[in-house]
């Protein structure tokens, strides 16, 4: 195999293990390349095979990796590790399946902001409520594009499942924009969000999409583009209005429906089942029969008639001989042959056998018995009885297996929709989501203590379900109801004061905390004459801490080593300062890193001929870091007046027809939200 994909140049591998024989030292090694084509990065870690101690980590762009020994030669021939440099011919373009959109091929060069907290609006319960609680949560205010991309040096592939429920770009949000501007903004938006959320995703995680029919085919094409169609799971589809008995006079559709596409990051990804409960804990009715039962054939069945001093039912432990109780009302009347048979035969029975009469009916039911116990209504106007149905014959032979059935694809919850306005005390205009939705969703794609995350958080309801639910989580919002709603709600939650939503189901008591982050300001700005500089409202710690950010390094100062700000491995490490680096200061560093270690140096100023420091790469700030991201960028959220003009309109001939007033860009900065505020849910 070549490694690379025929005629793209590009290697078709994300991931590959391998071994390498080191001529210098006669000894194999493992190495192990990966390739992430969204950030346009090459990896490159080498590791003893003995033990395990990476000896060499290697980051370089994609586009300019050369391939094995061959870093800095530049070549279009195909390289030993599969690729070549050049662009993808128009042929493969061609050749794929893909949505196209305009603009779909800009691509923001995002600044690693670093996150700050603000210890004033973190919370934690005063007190344990038990071992499993959880304190290490992030609630974020702010655009969740620079957001997820500063979660990313912690947590690339550690998040287990993310929800998001995104405006869905109903409608025209601006008239002008009818040609589709408007649509190609909105895929942009996402595309560059789903690719970071992508790279957050553990290998075995999952993310699910909430959306309307506005957007949610091409968002499927989008999804399948960015996570692969292998990795498409399923729609589910949640009934989220009752049938409108009377048609809005302005509307031709009602929409009941909305869609949930879920991807898996990775092939064999499983979510988890629904268990079937195969336990007797239903089974504690049993039945006393204290007289003799008149004979009848009802419904072509043999029945006997008890009249309601002929029986008893009492309760007792559950067993594999008891029965369980079930309401033959509802639903259950036309789903299941008992529901039917009461429908049918025992409906209106109570004229003729008297109230509260029981009617034991042979030859129906999957138990054990060769009967089953219906009871008619007890009082007069009623109408509702019930049955007893013992354990199924199938779940006897299976006592001992564990049994779960697959994920249902459609939910009901029209009603829930109606009601979770006040759920978790917050009332929430602008498309606020049930909080048994998203015990669903929690449920079937994470466990407890796991990571999820919602980057478009609203009221909070995924944070106060996963909190409840024993995961982590991570809430990002970029508008202010992030302080009037995610953070009174979660602490409500956190108290154990908020009784609603879910609470009772999962046995909520309280308990846990979160912190609360800010994003960072940006690391460049201009001076007074136009020169790029760092920012002064950054410390020497935010300044290293963006810094590591910037080189891909763990931010990790230690408390001894002064020069220790960052480390990639065990032996290589960053030190961050604003000071002029001189050669005696630069040679004390050096013998200090000795010989096994190696140092990148980012100093506002250095001299000396830094080739004779083998051990210390040294880079000038911010000189070094400004070709690597766009700076000073704070709102990726697309405000109206950054919208690119719209096409001119035709020409009209000269008639006395009126002029249609044309909306001014750049003014009422306040009154127009954002494209992604726009309609929707
Ligand atoms: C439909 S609401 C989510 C409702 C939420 N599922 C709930 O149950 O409350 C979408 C949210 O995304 C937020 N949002 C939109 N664009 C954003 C961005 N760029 N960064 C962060 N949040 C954003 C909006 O402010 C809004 O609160």
């Amino acid at each position: 195999m070549s490694g690379k994909r025929k005629g793209t140049g590009k290697p078709y591998f994300d991931h590959r293990i391998g071994a390498s024989f080191f001529k210098k030292t006669k000894e194999w090694h493992h190495i192990e390349r990966l390739v992430d084509r969204e950030n346009d990065l090459y990896i490159e870690i080498i590791t003893d095979p003995k033990t395990g101690e990476i000896l060499k980590k290697r980051k370089e762009p994609l586009s300019e990796h050369q391939g094995h020994g061959s870093a800095k030669k530049k070549s279009t021939k195909t390289t030993s590790w599969g690729f070549h440099q050049g662009s993808d011919t128009m042929a493969n373009k061609k050749a794929k399946l893909e949505l196209t959109w305009i603009g779909k091929e800009n691509r923001p060069k995002l600044e690693p902001r670093i996150l700050i907290e603000d210890p004033e609006k973190s919370y934690h319960a005063t007190q344990r409520h038990s071992e499993n609680d959880i304190f290490d949560n992030r609630l974020i205010f702010g655009d969740n594009l620079l957001a997820l991309k500063a979660l990313e040096p912690e947590f690339a592939g550690k998040i287990k499942c993310i929800y998001i429920d995104p405006p869905y770009n109903t409608g025209n949000a601006f008239e002008h924009y009818d040609d589709g501007l408007e649509h190609s903004i909105w895929l942009s938006l996402m595309r560059d969000r789903l690719l970071l959320m992508r790279s957050l995703l553990h290998p075995e995680g999952f993310i699910c999409c909430h959306i309307d029919d506005s957007e949610g085919h091409y968002l499927k094409i989008l999804m399948d583009e960015i996570f692969g169609r292998s990795n498409y799971l399923t729609t589910i589809y949640v009934q989220v209005r009752y049938p409108a008995k009377t048609l809005k006079q302005d509307m031709d559709f009602h929409k009941e429906i909305e869609q949930i596409h879920i991807f898996r990051k990775k092939y064999g990804a499983k979510p988890n089942l629904s268990v079937r409960d195969l336990s007797f804990d239903k089974y504690i009715y049993y039945v006393d029969e204290t007289g003799e039962g008149k004979e009848k054939v009802l419904g072509g069945k043999r029945a006997q008639i008890f009249s309601k001093d002929n029986y008893k039912i009492r309760k007792s432990d559950p067993s594999e001989n008891g029965l369980k109780e079930i309401w033959a009302s509802g639903t259950i009347l036309d789903g299941n042959s008992s529901g039917r048979f009461f429908r049918d035969y025992l409906t209106g029975r109570a004229k003729e056998d008297g109230l509260g009469a029981m009617y034991k009916v042979y030859g129906i039911g999957d138990d054990k018995f060769e009967y089953r116990y219906f009871t008619g209504p007890k009082r007069a106007n009623a109408t509702k009885g019930k049955y007893y149905q013992g354990v199924p014959i199938s779940q006897l032979e299976n006592i001992n297996t564990e049994s779960t059935s697959p994920i249902e694809n459609f939910y009901d919850l029209a009603g829930a929709f109606g009601n979770c306005r006040h759920e978790g005390g917050v009332e929430f205009r602008s498309g606020k989501k049930p909080e048994s939705l998203l015990e669903t969703i929690v449920k079937h794609f994470s466990r407890p203590g796991d990571w999820v995350l919602d980057s478009f958080a609203g009221s909070g309801t995924t944070g106060a379900v996963a909190h409840k639910m024993l995961r982590n989580w991570i809430l990002v919002e970029l508008r202010d109801h992030c302080h009037t709603h995610c953070l009174p709600r979660l602490k409500k939650v956190i108290e154990g004061e908020d009784e609603t939503g879910i609470t009772a189901s999962v046995e909520w008591q309280g308990g846990g905390g979160f912190r609360y982050y800010h994003l960072g300001p940006s690391l460049i700005v201009e001076d007074e004459w136009g020169n790029p500089v760092i920012n002064s409202e950054f410390n020497a710690a935010m300044l290293a801490e963006a810094m590591c950010k910037l080189e891909g390094f763990e931010y990790a100062p230690s408390e001894d080593v002064y020069w220790i700000h960052g480390k990639n491995t065990e032996t290589d490490f960053l030190y961050v300062t604003t000071q002029f680096m001189s050669k005696q200061m630069l040679i004390k560093i050096s013998d200090e890193v000795g010989p096994e270690r190696s140092l990148l140096i980012c100093c506002s100023a250095f001299r000396c001929d830094p080739s004779q420091f083998p051990n210390l790469t040294i880079k000038k700030i911010p000189k070094a870091v400004l070709k690597k991201c766009e700076w000073g960028h704070d709102d990726y959220s697309l405000e109206i007046e950054n919208l690119p003009k719209a096409p001119p309109e035709p020409e009209e001939p000269a008639e006395d027809k009126p002029v249609k007033p044309r909306r001014k860009f750049g003014k009422d900065k306040a009154v127009h939200p954002t494209l992604f505020d726009m309609g929707g849910d």
